[in-house]
């Protein structure tokens, strides 16, 4: 098969480098990609929102199969002009994507089919007054989303109700996140233990891949400004037997047949955001597509052929079956740009990716790179994500493997947290 990629984060490595491992992968490309992608991908020169030029492209190319990281791709409407094409693509149409780029579309369908979620309710901005009414009778914190997509970043929790009516009031008027925040969900908060559920489906048939915890806050101990992830480890304990039970029937198998009741079969990764909570599994959001970094830890457990999992998938024809997980573990810890989440400079020059081998069991997965003659520069806030994969030992050594190589690893102002994994050790299952 031919495989074009769309993305340029660690996500789209990471789906690169297993791809690149099927015999059956030809020729390989990504559009964008980066410095490290650029190893094992042809990299083409058109950003991800570029749909027009990527569909041009993949015709030219004899594309046999288009694989979408990035959810605004998804949400801009990719897939359908892929199929409109006759182009195969992984990922789910516009209308089924609205499970990610609408908060309120996610919330209405969770109510309407009967899966748990939070209370909420969802408001405009002519709506203030009852919005502040509904905020006066939650109990705090309270949980104040935008509706639209927001990088992860247009979710705010309010430990008291003036901080409520602020947040929302910065999104509804002061337009903090543009039109994503016009509308608004107010929700009640969850308590638990965060986790994330990973399914590839086909619309109907469906398989779970390994769970994942994301590490969204910067600083060590959950504290500070939320990221897009600084870094995640596979399977998340909290996710044991029971749990993983009650997930597939209580909001997996709900979530993709209600989909397709709807008319609007999601195909592709169905990502779900748990709270585990005293009461069980409930959802804290969807997404429509890999998690970066959970897929830096998710796919190398992937024990099957990456590509024809994908293809199956989006030819609506998905052997669950055929998904096999190693029996092992991964952790990834991003390395970030002093400054990130808020500003920070690009351009600084990485030493150390050298010494990284691979009989070491890590891989870096590059998420900001790009590449300057020689040299390899950061080119992003979230630069590299250094994955240890644990096929024979425990979580401990996992991360110590992990760490060891980013002690190897250098470049002006490079943070990492410190903690990354700690909290499985002391989950009890
Ligand atoms: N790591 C969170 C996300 O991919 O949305």
């Amino acid at each position: 098969m031919n495989i074009l990629v769309v993305g340029s984060g660690g996500r789209e490595h990471a789906i690169c480098w297993k791809m690149k491992q099927s015999p059956q992968t030809s020729r390989l490309f990504c559009a964008p990609g980066n410095a490290g992608i650029d190893q094992l991908a042809e990299l083409v020169p058109i950003k991800a929102h570029e749909i027009d030029s990527l569909v041009r492209f993949a015709k030219k190319e004899h594309i046999d199969l288009t694989v979408v990281g990035p959810e605004q791709s998804l949400a801009l409407g990719i897939v359908d002009a892929f199929e409109k094409n006759g182009l195969a693509v992984f990922g789910p149409n516009k209308s089924a994507a609205q499970l990610e780029s609408s908060k309120i579309f996610a919330k209405d369908f969770m109510r309407r089919h009967s899966i748990p979620t939070s209370r909420y309710q969802s408001f405009a901005r002519s709506d203030e007054d009852s919005a502040s009414q509904f905020i006066d009778s939650l109990p705090t914190p309270i949980v104040v989303k935008a509706d639209g997509l927001a990088a992860g970043k247009g979710v705010i929790i309010c430990t008291t109700k003036h901080e409520a009516m602020l947040a929302l009031r910065t999104m509804i008027h002061d337009k903090a996140f543009g039109t994503a925040g016009e509308r608004v969900v107010i929700e009640e908060f969850m308590h638990g233990e965060e986790a994330s559920f990973f399914v590839i489906t086909d619309g109907e048939q469906f398989a779970p891949l390994a769970t994942a915890q994301d590490h969204k806050r910067i600083l060590d101990g959950d504290k500070g400004k939320n990221t897009g992830g600084m870094g995640a480890y596979a399977p998340a304990p909290v996710v044991n037997k029971t749990v993983t039970d009650r997930v597939i029937k209580e909001i997996v198998i709900p979530t993709i047949r209600g989909m397709k009741s709807e008319g609007i079969p999601f195909v592709g990764c169905l990502y779900v955001g748990l709270m585990i909570t005293a009461d069980g599994p409930k959802v804290v959001e969807y997404n429509c597509r890999f998690g970066d970094p959970e897929a830096q830890v998710i796919i190398p457990l992937i024990d099957a052929d990456l590509g024809q999992v994908l293809y199956s998938a989006a030819t609506h024809n998905l052997n669950p079956a055929s998904v096999r997980q190693h029996p092992a573990l991964a952790v990834c810890i991003v390395m970030s740009s002093r400054g990130y989440p808020d500003e920070y400079e690009v351009g600084k020059k990485i030493f150390g990716l050298d010494k990284i081998v691979p009989e070491d069991g890590v891989v870096v997965f590059h998420s900001g790179t790009k590449r300057e003659g020689d040299l390899i520069l950061t080119a992003g806030g979230r630069v590299l994500g250094v994955t240890a994969i644990g096929y024979d030992h425990a979580l401990e050594e996992t991360i110590r493997s992990a760490y060891s190589a980013v002690e190897k690893i250098t470049f002006d102002g490079a943070y990492f947290r410190g903690d990354i994994g700690k909290k499985a050790l002391t989950i009890k299952t």
